[in-house]
């Protein structure tokens, strides 16, 4: 069995702690999962791959498009640009060449797309103009150089904020077996770099599961992006919509449950990792267009109580009626 990803960055917000209790509520059997606000993509990640299901991973900033795309399909390039390679140590050094071993350089196919498109006896000079923008497009989004650079932002910024420069230290080994699992998890992800509300119109169907992250309302200075509280509510609008089953996180925030009054709310108090107090709490909510219950029950079970010393999951609102039943 392949070994569970994790994220190659830290992100704001990052869900990777959390993704235990997110996916819980996840209905089975989905034909495609769908992440607008992916950032470092720590609940798809924790996901294994399901033969049958598209997973997509999206996300507005080009910088993560970008880095994702360069650790699905240009991995080594990345581990070289960031001065993992040369590697020193044997044990590393093996790691490295399975890996090496077992990759596919689907960056090749652009390429050679590219060299198609001059092949006079496949397209005419007005398809082959009309086609290349499509593939240089996709071929500029794997910058490896980029990917490094941001990499090294993010890994060095205080709170991975990539806007404040904190010292640390960087275990390179521990650092590069992060992405041999990620890189291979992503071999069946596609990534996009759209906005949110974009790709959720586009990809509706009954058999998709969307599971939205935003980012958090009245938080969004943290962010490159500032989003205002229209844009909460047209999400919201879209996501009401959906034919297919949808799970939202938020901060526990007045005006999100007023707005997500025809979702069922679970709530929860988690550690605040922005907190420079040690035990501050943070709420947190989790909602869904269908009743979540029945999948909290399987949770009771498997822990041996729903209730651990910190993470308790409350239904807090139920709608008058649900808008989907799975
Ligand atoms: C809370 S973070 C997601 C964290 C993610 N679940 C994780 O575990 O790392 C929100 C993400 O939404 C992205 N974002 C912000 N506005 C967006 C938009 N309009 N469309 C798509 N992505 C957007 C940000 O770049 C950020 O990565």
């Amino acid at each position: 069995m392949s070994e569970i990803a994790r994220p190659v960055i830290p992100w704001v917000g990052g869900k990777e702690k959390l993704a235990p209790y997110i996916t819980q509520i996840f209905p089975p059997n989905m034909k495609q999962y769908l992440e607008p606000f992916g950032g470092s993509a720590a609940v798809l990640l924790s996901m294994p791959s399901c033969p049958g299901r598209l997973d997509i991973y999206n996300d507005l900033n080009a910088e993560l498009s970008n880095l994702f795309l360069c650790v699905k399909e240009r991995c080594n390039a990345l581990l070289r640009e960031l001065s993992f390679l040369p590697i020193h140590s044997r044990e590393v050094f093996e790691f490295y060449k399975d890996f090496a071993a077992h990759r596919e350089i689907t960056l090749r196919n652009i390429q050679e797309e590219l060299r198609i498109l001059d092949d006079p006896a496949c397209f005419t000079p007005e398809q082959a103009a009309e086609l290349r923008p499509i593939f240089q497009e996709r071929l500029e989004l794997y910058d490896v150089q980029r990917a490094a650079a941001y990499v090294m932002r993010v890994r060095g910024s205080f709170n991975a904020t990539t806007t404040s420069f904190a010292v640390k230290g960087l275990n390179l080994p521990r650092f590069l077996y992060l992405f041999k699992p990620a890189s291979e998890r992503l071999q069946d992800v596609a990534i996009e770099n759209k906005d949110a509300i974009q790709i959720i119109r586009e990809r509706d169907g009954v058999n998709r599961l969307t599971y939205c992250d935003p980012p958090y309302f009245g938080a969004e200075r943290s962010y490159d992006l500032e989003i205002a509280a229209q844009y909460h509510t047209r999400l919201h609008r879209v996501l009401r919509k959906c034919r297919g089953p949808v799970a939202v996180s938020y901060n526990d925030h007045r005006f999100i449950r007023r707005l997500y009054d025809d979702f069922h709310i679970l709530a929860f108090a988690r550690d605040n990792p922005m907190a420079k107090r040690s035990g501050a709490l943070y709420g947190e909510l989790l909602m869904t267009n269908y009743d979540p219950t029945p999948f909290l029950a399987d949770q009771l079970t498997l822990f041996g109580g729903q209730e651990t010393e910190k993470l308790r999951l409350e239904l807090v609102h139920i709608p008058k009626k649900s808008l989907i039943t799975l």
